[in-house]
């Protein structure tokens, strides 16, 4: 196959970035790249990479060489997977590392560019009515930080890019930080402070989320021009926050401690940007995304967490 029909992913060592790379080299379905390159920033991010036989490219977004550049250009396939670490410094950095990437993809040589951020962009619903890709986005949280990005995203579709930038809800498996979080809370038997009534999340299993990232990588072009190019991924029901932290509890056999407080108790306890998420019900539909012809394999946590076998490890 032509060597130059190569996938560029950033942000293998990633929690997200590493499921996707290792979704797309485990399962040997055809596909339309003849390899995988990736961008890390050390020695062990090469090493893993090579070990899933994929080809380590070192650079950095923030500042990108020439060689960098000439590896993103020659792409036919991106997956943009990188992200920011959370400092003072996020929604600059952030922003950076999106326009230098977007700056430097082919919009005449790309098949298609996957531009990873996360549904907090579209912030919390007023009522009870589902958030879709046409609502008014109310970024909340690291929300704000994705307008730079889909800025330069959009720009670079007028001038012909083949792009989708995918909304990820709250990705919980191994490895996501507010999975981490409640084991380590409930393996402490911790109070988990919760807002009273609880806030409802979006989730989407770390499976279903890459498999959902490949399925927006391969999708022709014209069901995107009609559905959009804008896609929440998220499972079919968003839940209130205690019942994932039930769920998880259940499955690991401990006793989840929920503390249970107002709206006020709860952001005198936390801090703001926490306070944010905690606070914040965030019913995003996936009608979109089901439309285009994706399913999710767990509709909910009800089916997702104990399929995580947290038990065992
Ligand atoms: N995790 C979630 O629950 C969640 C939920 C919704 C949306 N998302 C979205 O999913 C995407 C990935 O998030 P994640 O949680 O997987 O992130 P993550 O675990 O923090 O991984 C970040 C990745 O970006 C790389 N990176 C950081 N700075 C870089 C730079 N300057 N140049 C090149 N690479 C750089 C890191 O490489 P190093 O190993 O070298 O640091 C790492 O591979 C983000 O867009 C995020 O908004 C995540």
């Amino acid at each position: 196959m032509d060597s130059s029909r190569y996938l560029f992913m950033t942000g293998p060592t990633g929690f997200v970035g590493s499921n996707a790379l290792r979704h797309l080299t485990r399962h040997s379905a055809a596909r339309p790249w003849s390899a995988i390159k990736v961008l890390v920033r050390g020695e062990t991010g090469a090493e893993q990479a090579r070990a899933l036989g994929a080809e380590p490219v070192r650079g950095d977004l923030l500042d990108p060489s020439p060689m960098l550049r000439e590896v993103i250009s020659g792409a036919r396939y991106v997956l943009h997977c990188a992200d920011a670490a959370w400092t003072s410094s996020y929604a600059e950095a952030r922003a950076r590392m999106d326009e230098n990437l977007i700056g430097a993809i082919n919009p005449h040589h790309v098949a298609r560019a996957v531009y990873v951020c996360g549904s907090s962009y579209f912030g919390a619903s007023e009522d009870a009515a589902l958030i879709d890709e046409r609502t008014p986005p109310r970024p909340l949280g690291l929300g704000p930080a994705f307008g730079a990005g889909l800025r330069a995203l959009r720009t670079a579709g007028e001038r012909g890019l083949d792009y989708v930038a995918a909304f990820v809800s709250g990705v919980y498996g191994p490895g996501s930080w507010f999975t981490r979080q409640y084991l380590h809370q409930l393996e402490q038997e911790q109070p988990i402070p919760v807002l009273e009534p609880p806030a409802v999340w979006p989730y989407i299993h770390i499976e279903d989320c890459v498999r959902a990232l490949e399925f927006l990588l391969t999708l022709e072009p014209a069901k995107l021009e009609t559905a959009g190019r804008e896609v929440i991924l998220t499972d079919d029901t968003p839940v209130p926050m205690t019942t994932f932290i039930e769920e998880l509890a259940r499955v690991t056999g401990r006793t989840a401690r929920l503390e249970r407080l107002e709206r006020g108790a709860l952001q005198a306890r936390l801090p703001p940007f926490e306070f944010s998420y905690q606070s914040a019900n965030m019913l995003h539909s996936n009608a979109r995304l089901r439309g285009l012809g994706f399913e999710c394999k767990y509709p909910s946590v009800k089916e997702g967490v104990p399929a995580l076998e947290l038990a065992r490890r």
